[in-house]
């Protein structure tokens, strides 16, 4: 984890759990990534954190927000930084935040480009909800 990652760890963004490299296959016809290309791997950065405090499967029940505010081109890094924001008795909601580095940019020096809120459902074997462990 590099400094700037740290500096945000204490902001209470959350912590860095998917990095990714936006590539030429996940461009709309404009050129800029795909939408959906960022809120399929906010979900997958959700639900990481969702599964290890659930201590087993998650599934998503529920999108809250997702915010878009600068664009993400073609060999940008991506990072998702995720943090819980509520629990309740089988469920849980996770606040993504999404930032990019440009090419170029030095590590860390980042810009936020998304933002959202997944809920997520702790399920059994059977997909039925089931209460959250204690801490
Ligand atoms: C998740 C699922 C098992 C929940 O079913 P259920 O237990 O009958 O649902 P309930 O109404 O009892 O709600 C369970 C919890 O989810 C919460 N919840 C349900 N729908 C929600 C929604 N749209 N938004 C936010 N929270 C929601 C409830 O508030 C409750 O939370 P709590 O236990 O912490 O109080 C069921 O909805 C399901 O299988 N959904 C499909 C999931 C899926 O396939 N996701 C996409 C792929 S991962």
């Amino acid at each position: 984890m590099g400094d700037n990652d740290q500096r945000l760890l204490r902001s209470d963004v959350g912590e860095p759990t998917v990095r990714m490299m936006a590539m030429p296959k996940d461009a709309n016809w404009l050129g800029d990534i795909f939408g959906g290309w960022l809120m399929s791997h906010a979900d997958i950065a959700g639900a990481v954190l969702a599964y290890r405090r659930a201590r087993g499967k998650v599934v998503t029940v529920g999108v809250k927000e997702f915010d878009f505010s600068s664009p993400v081109y073609i060999g940008d890094v991506v990072t998702f930084f995720t943090r819980i924001t509520r629990t309740g008795r089988t469920s849980l909601t996770v606040h993504v935040r999404v930032f990019a580095e440009r090419p170029g940019a030095l590590p860390g020096d980042y810009i936020e480009v998304a933002s959202g809120s997944f809920v997520y459902v702790h399920v059994d074997d059977f997909g039925k909800s089931v209460q959250l462990p204690e801490l």
